[in-house]
Parts: structure tokens; C-alpha cells; sequence
């Protein structure tokens, strides 16, 4: 096939290229620095040719609070993202069937988390923007849908994990974050503190697990929204445990700044109707952990031991 990714040079691209590739299809990636897509006629500019599949991934987005601190400019940035793809597929690609992501924060405080909420009520206040611009998206693919035929997947994914996740000092999602200070805390005798209690719930599937689902619900499913998550999720402490197990750091050492940001206090998404489309196993939260601190290690994603550690305030998303 020949498939468009946007948002190729990310964390979840980067796994999603590697496994298309792999398959033997014929792939066109885009980073930012390939192809503004705020810019309007970018996109048609710079690919050329017809595609069967166009993964939509593009996002201005960071973990943490950064939502909280910008959402003028997150809405501005990825409102001119997703119209300027909805409008290159309209327009240059009728014939593909668009896949795009959702975010779990898009769901109201309260709701089962189920696709049928996904519109639903209003999302959490230090998410609302960023959550609101991904119910756009998915209204936007609707519309094109009920007046053109234009084909359409939607996936809401839970927190991604694994190895390759960026190393730029971008705010990390909590996963990472836990990884890092807890690896810093090993070799380098810093504090480790955790945003929190400690009794936040959540849940994470291993990119590539994310990645091969997404592809199986591509091949078989359109028009149409799927979580997709583990549908079991642990609390901070759970993660925090397991992850000094791996690095070889005691967890009593651990300290939970209840003064900080902390996000939901869960938010598992659910999972039954991915789980009748699809069945699957997921990699074992443990060999996913170890996989991922060891990458961490090789790629040196935990910094120096020169204060790096101010730079990347991660909180609980
Ligand atoms: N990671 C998760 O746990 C998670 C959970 C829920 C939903 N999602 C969704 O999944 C998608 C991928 O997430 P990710 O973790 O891979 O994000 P990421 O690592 O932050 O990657 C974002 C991608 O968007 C590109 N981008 C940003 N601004 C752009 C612009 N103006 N023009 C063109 N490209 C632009 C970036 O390009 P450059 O890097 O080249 O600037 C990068 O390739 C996003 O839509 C995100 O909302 C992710």
C-alpha cells in the first residue's frame, strides 16, 4: 500500500513507520521540518501522488502541564493542523481512508470512558483545549463522511510506552518521567520526587502492541471510533515500584509532592468493543518497563549530571 504519515518524525510515527516498512508498503513520512502542516496547501506541495492510507499523528502537544499553559496557541496550532489535513484529504484524497488519533482526555470526568461518550459532556479544565481540538478532528472526519463517503478511522489511544520516546527535554508523559528520575535518583543520588500522592491510577499499552492493533482495526474497520488501551491500570506508586525494582533503586526513597499538578485521578479507557473487534494480548507490563529502561540506558534519555533534571517538569499525563 501506499500510506502518508503525519507526525511521522514522532514517538508513535517513529514505531508506526518501522512497522509499515517492515510490511513492505511504500511509505511517506512527514516531521514538521518537512512539511509545516499550520500552513495552508503545504501538504499537496510537498507529497505527490495518490495514497491509500493517511495516518494522521501530527499534534502540537506536550506531557505535563504544558497543556495547561498554552492552550491559545494549542488550539490556534492544532486547529489549522487538522483542518489543513482534513482539507488535503478532501480535496487531494478522496480515495484514502484517514486515521487519526483521539486523546482519553477528550472523555468528561465521571464518564465509563466508552467511544459513545466520546463527545460527551465537557473534559477536564487543564486539558479542555487540547481535548476539545481532538473532538474537532473527529467531528471534522464525520462531516467529510456524511456529505462525501470519505472513510475515516479513529483511535483513542491510552498513555504509549517503550523505547524510542524523544530525548530533547520536551515534558515526558508520566511513564517516562517515572523512568527518568528514578534512573537519575540511581546514578546520580538525586532526590526523586513524584508529582502527587502517589494514588493516581493509570493505565499504558507498549507502542508497538498500539501500533499492531491499530493496523489489524485498519485492515477490517471504517468509519468509526476505537479506544485502545490495557484496560487495567496501577497507581503511580505501582509503576514507581516496579520500575526501582528494575533500576535497582529503593522505592522508600521515593518522595510525592501532594502541592503539584497531578492531572485525573484515573482515567482507564474502555475497552470491550476493541477487544470484540480485534483480540489481544499486550506485552507484559514488566517486560514492556524493563525493554524501556534499558533504552533509556543506551540512548542516555536520563541526561547528564548537570541539572538537566530542572528543565523537564513532567507531571501525571
Ligand atoms: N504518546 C501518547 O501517549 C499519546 C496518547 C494519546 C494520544 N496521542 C496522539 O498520538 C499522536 C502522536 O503522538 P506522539 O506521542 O507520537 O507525539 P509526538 O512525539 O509529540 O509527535 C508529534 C508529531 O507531530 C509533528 N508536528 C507538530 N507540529 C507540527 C506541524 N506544525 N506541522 C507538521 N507536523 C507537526 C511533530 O513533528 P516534529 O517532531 O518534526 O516537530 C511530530 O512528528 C498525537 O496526535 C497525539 O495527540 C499520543
Amino acid at each position: 500500500m501506499r500510506i502518508l504519515v503525519t507526525g511521522g518524525s514522532g514517538f508513535l510515527g517513529t514505531a508506526l513507520n518501522s512497522f509499515l516498512t517492515s510490511g513492505g508498503h511504500n511509505v511517506a513520512s512527514l516531521g514538521s521540518r518537512d512539511c509545516d502542516l499550520t500552513v495552508p496547501g503545504n501538504l499537496a506541495k510537498v507529497v505527490a501522488g495518490s495514497f491509500d492510507l493517511i495516518f494522521h499523528l501530527a499534534a502540537w502537544t506536550q506531557a505535563g502541564d504544558f497543556c495547561l499553559r498554552h492552550p491559545g496557541e494549542q488550539w490556534l496550532i492544532n486547529q489549522k493542523i487538522n483542518t489543513n489535513v482534513l482539507d488535503y484529504w478532501a480535496s487531494e484524497q478522496p480515495a484514502a481512508k484517514l486515521v487519526f488519533m483521539g486523546t482519553s482526555c477528550a472523555y468528561a470526568p465521571g464518564s465509563d470512558l466508552r467511544e459513545s461518550d466520546f463527545m460527551l459532556g465537557e473534559p477536564i479544565d487543564s486539558l479542555y483545549t487540547y481535548a476539545m481540538t481532538k473532538r474537532m478532528l473527529y467531528q471534522g472526519a464525520r462531516a467529510l463522511n456524511l456529505q462525501y463517503g470519505l472513510k475515516y478511522l479513529c483511535a483513542v489511544p491510552s498513555t504509549l510506552y517503550g523505547p524510542g520516546y524523544h530525548t530533547d527535554g520536551r515534558q515526558m508523559h508520566f511513564i517516562f518521567d517515572l523512568i527518568r528520575k528514578i534512573i537519575r535518583g540511581h546514578e546520580f543520588g538525586e532526590e526523586v520526587v513524584l508529582w502527587g500522592d502517589g494514588y493516581q491510577k493509570r493505565e499504558v499499552v507498549y507502542v508497538d502492541d498500539f501500533v499492531r492493533i491499530l493496523w489489524s482495526l485498519c485492515e477490517t474497520r471504517e468509519n468509526d471510533i476505537f479506544n485502545i488501551g490495557a484496560g487495567e491500570e496501577f497507581t503511580i506508586r505501582e509503576f514507581a515500584e516496579q520500575i526501582c525494582s528494575v533500576v535497582g533503586y529503593d522505592p522508600a526513597k521515593v518522595h510525592y509532592d501532594t502541592s503539584r499538578y497531578v492531572g485525573a485521578s484515573s482515567k482507564c479507557l474502555n475497552v470491550e468493543k476493541v477487544r470484540t473487534a480485534v483480540p489481544y494480548e499486550l506485552t507484559p507490563l514488566s517486560v514492556g518497563l524493563r525493554d524501556t529502561i534499558n533504552w533509556f540506558y543506551d540512548a542516555n534519555a536520563y541526561g547528564a549530571s548537570d541539572g538537566i533534571e530542572g528543565r523537564s517538569p513532567s507531571g501525571l499525563d
